[in-house]
């Protein structure tokens, strides 16, 4: 299973992967309104697992404010589920994040989605708020980032 981290707009076809991803997970998902609030924020991360089979999971977020991470989307495939994806996609997250010096890490979800909640929790997510939505309980989780300390050799650029 390979790994990568990329702008969602530079890789039109690995997300068109990972919104398959989403629609056999959460139901519908429509490419053209991911892409429109894709194209509102200026920057945007794709973590995505695949393999020869193509998209297993993903991760799809953006900067909501300087310093804040809003991870709005996620899904592993179910013929996947259970195999530390969605976990590994959350820590390469999490760790590219603080690496770019992002101090916190917001996201919602609902109680259908139990896996992610626990996820979340088990990872350092608080739960912070409860928006009513028409389509139920909206559940808003925080995680504060322990930012990297570089070391000066670690910000020397290599000869
Ligand atoms: C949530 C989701 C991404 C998790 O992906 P995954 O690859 O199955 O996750 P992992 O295999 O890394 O395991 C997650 C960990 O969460 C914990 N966990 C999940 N469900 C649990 C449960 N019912 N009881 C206890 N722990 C649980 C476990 O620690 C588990 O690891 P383990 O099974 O090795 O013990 C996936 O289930 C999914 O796509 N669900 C449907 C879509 C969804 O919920 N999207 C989010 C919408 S907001």
């Amino acid at each position: 299973m390979h790994f990568e981290l990329v702008d969602p707009l530079d890789h039109r076809e690995l997300l068109e992967g990972c919104l398959e991803v989403a629609r056999e997970r959460m139901g519908t998902c429509h490419r053209n309104r991911v892409i429109k609030t894709l194209k509102l924020h200026k920057k945007r991360l794709l973590v995505l697992a695949r393999d020869s089979g193509g998209v297993a999971g993903f991760k799809l977020g953006f900067c909501e404010r300087p310093g804040i991470f809003n991870s709005w989307l996620g899904a592993v495939a179910l013929a996947q589920e259970g195999n530390g994806i969605g976990r590994r996609l959350m820590e390469l997250q999490h760790e590219h994040l603080a690496e770019q010096g992002y101090h916190m890490v917001r996201t919602g979800t609902r109680n259908q989605f139990k896996r992610m909640l626990i996820l979340n929790l088990l990872n350092g997510f608080e739960l912070v708020g409860i928006r009513q939505k028409k389509s139920g309980p909206h559940l808003q989780l925080e995680k504060r980032l322990t930012p990297v300390v570089r070391s000066p050799e670690n910000n020397q650029e290599s000869p």
